[in-house]
This record gives structure tokens, sequence and C-alpha cells, in this order.
């Protein structure tokens, strides 16, 4: 495990983007498997940039999304389809054909599921794994349980998990998936290289506990200390407590 410890949440998206950017540049044919939520926001603002200033071609890539909700199709303004169009697909020379996101609105879970792990399987896997952490330490929403999970599967949100996301707080939430049951992918930790970034005080105690504690299914991004190629980019107040 490698942590590289920057100051703020403009370096992290700076150093983020370099990895990324690195491995764009050596496999332009790569496999980037992505993330939503705030964390990664300003390192997809900065690959837009590079992007657009010619430093970076994105035309051979695909990409493979961690997780979406179910029941939200994928124009719905707080499906992550959407946000990771708005947020990087549609500012970049990424084929939109070599994206993929689960379909939160598959009337079969169980086949979607299976679906998209054969999509990652013909992919020939992942590359690289962009990813956030949770406040609970849960990665691609697989939340603390007894076991750790592998495959995309659906599961239910924790009540924290559920208050964090922002959608919680719009109306189309609320008029949308009652109980939200999003997919989650936990192919992501198999992935041949891992990326994590982490800002904030309010993700300082699950980096203790994920990669200074046990590795335990309690904390689902603890597994990500047997990975033999894992790096955190993280900022002072999320290392605060190490
Ligand atoms: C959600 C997403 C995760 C993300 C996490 C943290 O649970 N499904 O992929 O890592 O939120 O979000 P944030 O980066 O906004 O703290």
């Amino acid at each position: 495990m490698k942590i590289i410890s920057v100051k703020d949440y403009s370096a992290l998206s700076r150093a983020a983007a370099n990895i990324i950017a690195a491995q764009v540049i050596l496999k332009p044919r790569c496999v980037l498997g992505l993330a939503t939520g705030s964390s990664p926001v300003g390192t997809y603002q900065e690959l837009v940039r590079r992007c657009q200033a010619g430093e970076l071609d994105f035309s051979q890539v695909r990409t493979v999304n961690l997780d979406e909700y179910v029941g939200l199709d994928r124009d719905h303004d707080q499906s992550y389809a959407y946000f990771m169009r708005d947020n990087l697909f549609n500012h970049i020379n990424l084929d939109l054909s070599n994206t993929n996101v689960p379909d939160g609105m598959d009337p079969d879970g169980d086949s979607a599921c299976a679906r998209y792990d054969q999509i990652i399987r013909d992919l020939g896997g992942i590359d690289l794994q962009l990813l956030g952490l949770g406040v609970n330490g849960h990665i691609g929403f697989n939340e603390p349980a007894d076991a750790f999970s592998l495959g995309t599967h659906q599961v239910e949100l924790t009540d924290s998990t559920r208050q964090a996301q922002p959608a919680a707080s719009s109306p189309a939430w609320r008029r949308s998936p009652p109980t939200p049951a999003p997919w989650a992918s936990g192919t992501s930790w198999q992935a041949r290289k891992v990326l994590m970034v982490a800002n904030g005080a309010a993700k300082a105690q699950a980096i203790r506990d994920a990669f200074f504690g046990p590795v335990t299914p309690h904390v689902p991004a603890s597994i990500l200390q047997l990975h033999g190629d894992f790096t955190l980019v993280a900022d002072e107040e999320a290392l605060s407590l190490i």
C-alpha cells in the first residue's frame, strides 16, 4: 500500500489525475474503473482540462463504473450514469459506446449483475480502478457485512450511507426510489491497480480503520490492504488520525 499525502483537495485532484493520465498514456486502450461521489469530481475536472488542452487522448479508453441506483434510469439527474456524463464523459474525447454503467432499470437484478461481471471479464478486467471511501469504510456501496462480497450484486444501503448521498436531500430522490438498493460491484478490488481518493476530516476515522486496523468485512475498504498495487491519495485532514 502506498499513501500519497497532499495538502488539500486541489493537490489531491492533480495527483490522482497524474496517476490516471499515466495509465492512459502507457496503455491507450486501457480499462478504467470509475467512481462517483464528491471525492473524484476534482480529479475528473483535471482530466477534462488536460484532455481539452490536447495532453490526453481518451479515444480508445473503455470504462466500467462501480455502481448505480436501482430504479433510476440513465437520464435521471440523480443517476450515476447522468453524473458520469455530466462530470466527465461529455467533456472528453471518449466514445460513449465504450462506457459501461450498470442498468438500474433492469427488472432482473441478479442476471443484470451477472451480465455486468461478464462485461468486465470480456474487457479483460480493469487496469486501474478509481475509488472513493464511504464514511463507514465502504467502497462502491459494498457496505459493512459479515463477509466480503465478490462480484456485482444488489445491496441495501445503510442509513449513514443513505444520508451521505447528495440525492437524499433532493425532491427527485424522494420521488424516485424509496428504498434505494444500488448495484455494488465487488470486483473493484480485483483491478490490477487501485487508486483511492479521500479528503476531509469526515474520512479520517474510516482511513484509520480501513488501513491501520484489521482486514475485516466490517470495514470493506480494509480488503485493499491485501492488494498488490493500491495507492491512497489523501489530504492532511483525511490523514489526521494516522
Ligand atoms: C457513494 C458512492 C461511492 C463513493 C462514496 C463516497 O457511496 N457509491 O462510490 O465512494 O459515496 O462519496 P463521497 O466521495 O461523496 O464522500
